[in-house]
């Protein structure tokens, strides 16, 4: 009997998503002679049994379409919002696997997609896991599909901001999504000739970025482009955001503890909030130069994927294809050099890829004499 595989995209989207689906669908339906059926908007539409026929030429012409055909949610199995309240909803996941007789679900996302895999795996399912987000901070893999594709627009964004930047002698910040890891910060950092790049993984001190600026001044610069990750944060900030959330579970763990109230609770989150433009603000008043604030969000996510995206896409996509063929279940399909390797989802979940202060990409930006804020 023919094997019968379900495919669902989860997370946030990510260029490359349809390449792989097309990837996977092709192979299985064409080369091995599965059987494929998608599942709208991620978890959710598993849960709600609501499906795509992927077998009338739904996979042609979509290799160059950015987004993903199925829709997508950051819906989690076990924390599913149903009206009004989260419920665990694992149990109506496994049913409707069953029921549509699969013998593989293939989830196509990051690193919270990998958690979610995991969950089924332990309730029995055979699950297969392909890497895509625009942050590349998924552990086990050497990148993820949609991360090259942000790279040449975050790139292009910094090119564009340098011109203005020099014309009015002004600071842009530029913020660039990674709330975990800094890769694409790094990376757009560096191939766009940023003079500042935060990273989540560097805390920085404002006074060291105004310094590099000020001296990029005197030096006859006076502008400069400061590449923030979303997720980067002050060393003042980390150190109040970990007090805040020692007290958090302090309280937490004291029975008859007095409840805290929602700014001290909160403190955590709030200094999140509006770090990027505080930042600006705080630039402004050291250095003297006018400070503007550009966000790329979700620009970075959307549109065509790039070549290099569509090619690895097809391959894991492929090679997803190629394992279940293999009966080789409950693995995150893991780029790795030129070719692909199965990595067991359980080493992979829970982790994230992040950037080495060391890393060879830091070390070549302080040799150009790229400032990290430390
Ligand atoms: O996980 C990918 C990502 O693009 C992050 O870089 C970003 O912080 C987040 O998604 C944004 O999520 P949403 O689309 O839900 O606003």
């Amino acid at each position: 009997m023919a094997r019968q595989i379900g495919v669902l995209t989860a997370g946030g989207d990510s260029p490359g998503l349809n390449a792989a689906l097309r990837g996977v669908g092709k192979a299985a339906m064409g080369h091995y002679k599965m059987h494929v059926i998608g599942f709208r908007d991620g978890f959710r539409g598993l849960m709600e049994n609501r499906t795509m026929a992927l077998d009338g030429g739904q996979l042609s012409g979509i290799l160059t379409v950015g987004g993903t055909i199925l829709g997508t949610s950051r819906d989690k199995p076990h924390k599913m919002p149903v009206g009004g309240k989260l419920l665990d909803m694992t149990d109506a996941i496994v049913g409707n696997y069953h029921d549509n007789h699969l013998d593989c679900l293939v989830c196509l996302g990051g690193g919270g997609t990998l958690k979610n895999a995991l969950r089924l795996k332990e309730k029995g399912l055979n699950v297969i896991n392909l890497p895509k987000t625009i942050d590349n901070d998924v552990w086990g893999t050497d990148t993820t599909f949609g991360f090259d594709t942000a790279l040449s627009i975050a790139t292009e964004c910094i090119d564009r901001l340098h011109s203005t930047a020099h014309s009015h002698h002004r600071i842009i910040v530029v913020e660039i999504m990674g709330h975990r890891a800094g890769w694409l910060a790094l990376g757009a950092g560096i191939a766009g000739g940023a003079d500042v790049i935060l990273i989540p993984e560097i805390p920085y001190d404002a006074n060291s970025i105004a310094e590099s600026i000020r001296e990029r001044s005197r030096k006859g610069r006076p502008f400069s482009i400061v590449a923030v990750a979303e997720g980067a944060i002050s060393r003042q900030d980390l150190a109040a955001m970990t007090a805040a959330k020692l007290k958090k579970k302090a309280a937490a763990g004291l029975k008859d503890a007095r409840k805290m109230d929602d700014t001290e609770a909160d403190a955590a989150e709030l200094v999140w909030a509006d770090r990027t433009l505080r930042l600006a603000q705080q630039l402004e008043k050291l250095t003297g130069l006018e400070a503007r604030l550009t966000i790329l969000g979700h620009l970075q996510r959307g549109g065509t994927p790039s070549a290099a995206d569509r090619i690895l896409a097809t391959r894991l996509g492929t090679a997803a294809a190629d394992l279940i063929a293999k009966k080789r279940y409950g693995v995150l399909v893991a780029a790795h050099g030129e070719g692909t390797r199965p990595a067991k989802i359980e080493d992979c979940a829970g982790k994230v890829k992040t950037v080495p202060a060391d890393h060879p990409l830091v070390v070549s930006a302080r040799r150009v004499g790229t400032n990290f804020g430390d």
